[in-house]
């Protein structure tokens, strides 16, 4: 299978070209078995989840790493411990969502699921640190604390450049109507990730140079983002309309990476067919009718 492409096609199907030990990161935001869509209607989350892990295990390297999302219950009871290794159930907590229970507990967060083949042979923390939450002199002080200094974790020590951005993610929120970053507000909640979220996990765990697959890759979000941060990439997609959302997305980076985009396509009024010609370094863009 050719690299930094993007496959139209069942994932069951598509999975069986792809090398075994051949991919450093995948990024699994598939269905979550909670909506009424078509793709998304999965008779037992868990289980799907289950064959998922144990197809996907065999395709990554040795301490290559998996990060699956769902809703809270997504890995519940099934036993992945024979495939991979589950570091982290990351919480990506959302304070704001708009539909509110009326029965029980708004569900406020989704679950990150990360796994890695073994021991993970990328973390790269440096990448990733967000702010510290306390002031210096306050970390100094409990650095001083006697059990501090004489425990486990004695040589903690306060790092100028942030903090481990922990298991709960609440500094990235979800698209909202107004993000311009949505491409279209059908692909709100649902489909289409923030850019920093997916950020965060290609910077974490791969490499300049390392190939990342995608799955279930929506409109591309992290094809983007491997793009830009020079990794490499595999994407699949059952629905070929957004396969077409991905392939424009990923020719706009590229352009804009050449420097040759002067302006935004993504503007109110244009749509995917919108770049109709592009001539030694001039692009021009045609109304939707
Ligand atoms: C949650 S969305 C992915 C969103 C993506 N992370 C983004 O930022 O746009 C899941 C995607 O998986 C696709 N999908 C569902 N079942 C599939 C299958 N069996 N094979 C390939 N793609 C599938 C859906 O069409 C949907 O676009």
């Amino acid at each position: 299978m050719k690299i930094n492409e993007i496959y139209q096609g069942d994932f069951f199907n598509l999975i069986k070209e792809i090398d075994n030990s051949s991919i450093d990161l995948i990024v699994c935001d598939g269905p979550y078995g909670v909506t009424e869509k078509k793709w998304d209607k999965v008779k037992n989350i868990q289980e799907f989840n289950l064959e998922i892990i144990k197809i996907l295990s065999q395709k990554l390297q040795n301490g290559g790493a998996l990060y699956l999302f769902g809703k809270p219950d997504c890995i519940d009871f099934i036993d992945y411990k024979p495939y991979l290794t589950l570091n982290s159930k990351i919480v990506w907590y959302q304070p704001s969502r708009l539909a509110q229970g009326r029965n029980s507990y708004t569900n406020n967060y989704d679950i990150i699921a990360y796994f890695t083949k073994g021991k993970a042979k990328t973390f790269n923390l440096n990448e990733i640190r967000v702010p510290q939450l306390v002031e210096l002199t306050h970390r100094k002080r409990c650095e001083n604390v006697p059990s501090v200094v004489n425990g486990k974790f004695g040589k903690t020590k306060f790092n100028e450049r942030g903090k481990n951005p922990g298991d709960v993610w609440g500094d990235i929120k979800q698209l909202t109507y107004k993000s311009k970053e949505l491409l279209s507000r059908e692909y709100l909640h649902t489909i289409q990730k923030p850019k920093k979220l997916i950020e965060r996990i290609v910077k974490a765990s791969s490499n300049e140079g390392d190939l990342v697959l995608d799955p279930f890759c929506g409109t591309g979000t992290t094809l983007v983002v491997c793009q830009e941060l020079k990794r490499d990439y595999i994407g699949f997609e059952i629905n070929p309309e957004l396969v077409e959302v991905c392939k424009k997305r990923l020719s706009e980076i590229k352009l804009e990476q050449e420097g040759m985009l002067y302006s935004t396509s993504r503007h109110v009024g244009f749509t995917e067919k919108e770049i109709i010609s592009q001539n030694l370094g001039e692009i021009v863009y045609s109304k939707h009718k």
